[in-house]
C-alpha cells in the first residue's frame, strides 16, 4: 500500500526508542518509510503494525553502521530498487559510561563510526539529491550532551558536539534551497540508551526522562518549521542556556557530577 503523501523516508535506528517513535509519527503523515538497524526482529514487528495501522509502504534494510561499508551498502540497494530518499533521519547512536581510560577503546572507536563517521557519510550520500531535487531534508539526532564537555561519557559528549555543530553549520548552507536540516537534541528520554551505555541503573532511577514519543514528536514538528536546532523540555532548555552562561570549568564539573564522576 502507498503512502498518502509522496516522500520516503530513510530512518536509522528504527529498531527502538527515539527512532521508533520518529517512524510512528511519519508514518501517521503518511510518508513512505524505510527503517534499518541490527535488529531485523523488532524492525519487521515495527513495519507490520505501520502497515496495519497507518496504510504505508514500509521496508526493513538490516544494517550494522560500525561497519564501515554499509552507508554505501544502503545508498547502492535504493539506488538499485530506484528509491529517492527525501528524508534522511540520522537516529543511531549508542553511549558508555564510564572513565575513558578505563573504558575498552574498540567501544569508543565504534561509537564515533557509528554516531559520526556514518552520519556524516549518509548526509553525504543523500543530500546532492536532495538539493538537486530542492526538497526534502535531514533531521540528525543529537543530544543536550552537545552542548557541554561529558566527563564520564567524554567520547559520545564529543560526538554529539560534532553532530550538532555539522548539521547547524549544513543549515545555514541550505538557506535558500528549500532543503533543510535539523539537529533534534534530547535531554534524558526513556529508552534503551542508559542499558546499551551500562550507565549506573541507580542514576537512571533517578534521573527525570521524557517519553521517546513526546521527544520524537518535538522532533518531528521542528523538523516540519525547518528549525536548525530543536531541544525538547522546557527543563533542557534551560540547561543549555545555564550551561551557554556559565563559566566553563565550572559547566565541566557540574556536567562529570551529573554523570557521576
Ligand atoms: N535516550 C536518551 O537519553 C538520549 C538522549 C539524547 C540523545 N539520544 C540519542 O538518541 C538516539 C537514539 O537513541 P535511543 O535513546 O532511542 O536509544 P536506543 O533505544 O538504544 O536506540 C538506539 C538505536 O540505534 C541503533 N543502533 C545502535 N548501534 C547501531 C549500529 N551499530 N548499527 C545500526 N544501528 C545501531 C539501535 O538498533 P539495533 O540495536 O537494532 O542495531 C537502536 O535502534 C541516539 O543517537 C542517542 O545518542 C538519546
Amino acid at each position: 500500500m502507498s503512502g498518502a503523501n509522496s516522500e520516503t523516508v530513510l530512518i536509522t535506528g528504527a529498531s527502538s526508542g527515539i527512532g521508533r517513535e520518529l517512524a510512528k509519527g511519519f508514518a501517521a503523515e503518511g510518508s513512505r518509510l524505510i527503517l534499518t538497524a541490527r535488529n531485523m526482529e523488532a524492525l519487521q514487528s515495527l513495519a507490520d503494525e505501520l502497515c496495519r495501522t497507518h496504510h504505508v509502504e514500509v521496508s526493513v534494510l538490516p544494517a550494522d553502521l560500525s561497519r564501515p561499508e554499509t552507508p554505501e551498502h544502503i545508498f547502492k540497494e535504493l539506488q538499485g530498487r530506484g528509491t529517492a530518499v527525501d528524508v534522511l533521519v540520522n537516529n543511531a547512536g549508542f553511549g558508555a559510561w564510564g572513565r575513558f581510560a578505563g573504558l575498552p577503546l574498540p567501544r569508543q572507536l565504534e561509537m564515533l563510526q557509528v554516531n559520526i563517521t556514518a552520519l556524516v557519510q549518509l548526509t553525504g550520500l543523500f543530500l546532492p539529491g536532495m538539493v538537486r531535487r530542492r526538497c526534502g531534508g535531514v533531521l540528525n539526532v543529537a543530544s543536550v550532551a552537545a552542548f557541554v564537555p561529558g566527563p564520564g561519557m567524554a567520547v559520545y559528549y564529543a560526538t554529539k558536539a560534532c553532530v550538532l555543530s555539522f548539521t547547524e553549520a549544513l543549515a545555514q548552507e541550505l538557506a535558500g534551497t528549500n532543503v533543510t536540516a535539523t539537529a533534534l537534541c534530547p535531554g534524558p528520554t526513556a529508552t534503551n540508551f542508559g542499558q546499551v551505555a551500562q550507565a549506573d541503573p541507580a542514576r537512571m532511577v533517578r534521573q527525570v526522562r521524557m517519553s521517546a514519543a513526546a521527544v520524537a514528536l518535538y522532533g518531528l514538528r521542528s523538523f516540519r518549521k525547518g528549525k536548525a536546532v530543536a531541544v525538547p523540555g522546557l527543563q533542557n532548555r534551560l540547561l543549555i542556556w545555564l550551561a551557554r552562561l556559565g563559566p566553563r570549568p565550572m559547566v565541566r564539573k557540574l556536567a562529570g557530577k551529573f554523570n557521576g564522576i
